[in-house]
């Protein structure tokens, strides 16, 4: 089969789509798969480029960028938008244009709006064209991070106190939306986290002591979306899980565990990427506490309509009850990122694993 590996895309979490892109290249199966890498430009541009994964890492503390693995000059790639034809082409300007071929799957390798979200599965899905993980409801659930909990409520998934700061509301009474913000701290106490509410990787969130720091919070949030969450600090351990799906169904791998890094103020993006913060594989859980998580993972990938895969985080409060954070339905694999670890330590390899996605999107 033919996978178009897709990657960047108009998000703020592009570099690190583009170093999952390179640990997926590297780790598909040459000779299972012919793959077309296409990446999209943080401006939208679709482009052919490099297949040269040792191009796409961190380097000097920076993520890479689809422009500098570009090659197609200024044109770009065009998906078929025709159901049924699957012919992929690059259109140079001034030229004809070239067709690469036909695909079989698209593998999404982006994270956050225009690409997480459910807007390119709806193009595939116009397209009819398979592609690895969610589709558009679930997509679109998983990125919001008030729906995703208004979903989870509903199929009795435990979340954390919250309250959202819509667009109207800060436009129309901007004092009412921060009394809004005070009183829930009165309520439930400093520190708060900032964030906006379509986002990933902990781009734009805040996490705030005291009202002093809540002006420019909020205005780092609304930087990234115009909507924007406030949620409680919770006392507790940070839990992940990994669902993946066979074709029996979904099944969870071991958590993990994010320990609280000691040069950050929270797992944030410098934590997470940067410096690397180890998560520890498997979490140190009692067998109980490791089943009921595994079991909630499940339940939320269920509850949003997940498809292939999801990575659920969970809160371990010191009242032992596991709360929901969020899910991420194309969690970062990166090669230190913590979904393709949490099945390496369940059994199944990377190189497997991005087999299984492609094989579970292609059945
Ligand atoms: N949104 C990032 C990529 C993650 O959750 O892994
Ligand atoms: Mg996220």
């Amino acid at each position: 089969p033919r996978v178009a590996v897709v990657f960047g895309g108009r998000s703020s979490e592009h570099g690190i789509s583009v170093v999952t892109a390179g640990a997926v290249l590297r780790a598909i199966d040459r000779t299972k798969y012919d793959v077309l890498p296409i990446g999209i430009t943080r401006e939208g541009r679709w482009a052919l480029t490099v297949d040269e994964p040792e191009r796409m890492a961190i380097t000097d503390r920076r993520t890479p960028e689809v422009e500098d693995v570009a090659e197609s000059g200024e044109g770009g790639v065009v998906l078929p938008l025709d159901p049924g034809n699957r012919e992929v082409v690059v259109s140079e300007p001034g030229s004809v244009p070239k067709a690469l071929g036909e695909v079989d799957v698209v593998f999404p390798v982006l994270h956050g709006p225009y690409g997480e979200d459910g807007t390119l599965q709806g193009l595939l899905e116009l397209s009819g064209v398979p592609y690895v993980g969610s589709g558009v409801l679930a997509s679109a659930v998983g990125q919001d991070k008030e729906y995703m909990k208004r979903v989870f409520t509903s199929f009795g998934l435990k979340v954390g106190p919250y309250v959202v700061i819509r667009p109207r509301e800060w436009e129309q009474d901007e004092p009412a939306a921060r009394k809004k913000i005070v009183d829930f701290a009165g309520e439930h106490g400093w520190p708060l986290f900032v964030k906006p509410a379509r986002a990933g990787s902990s781009i734009g969130i805040t996490k705030v002591d005291d009202i002093a720091g809540l002006g420019d919070a909020i205005a780092e949030a609304q930087r990234h979306d115009p909507k924007i969450l406030v949620e409680a600090a919770l006392r507790g351990r940070e839990i992940e899980c990994g669902v993946l799906e066979f074709e029996d169904g979904p099944r969870a791998s071991v958590p993990s565990e994010i320990p609280p890094p000691d040069t950050h103020a929270y797992y944030d993006f410098e934590a997470k990427y940067i410096d690397s913060t180890p998560g520890i594989v498997p979490a140190p859980l009692t067998p109980e506490e490791t089943a009921e998580v595994q079991r909630l993972a499940v339940d939320a990938f269920e509850a949003a309509s997940c498809e292939g895969l999801v990575r659920a985080d969970f809160f371990l409060t010191v009242e032992g009850e596991f709360v929901i954070n969020e899910i991420n339905t194309m969690p970062g694999m990166t090669p230190i990122s913590m979904y393709p670890q949490m099945w390496q330590a369940s059994g199944i390899t990377y190189p497997d694993l991005v087999d299984k996605l492609i094989q579970a999107a292609l059945r």
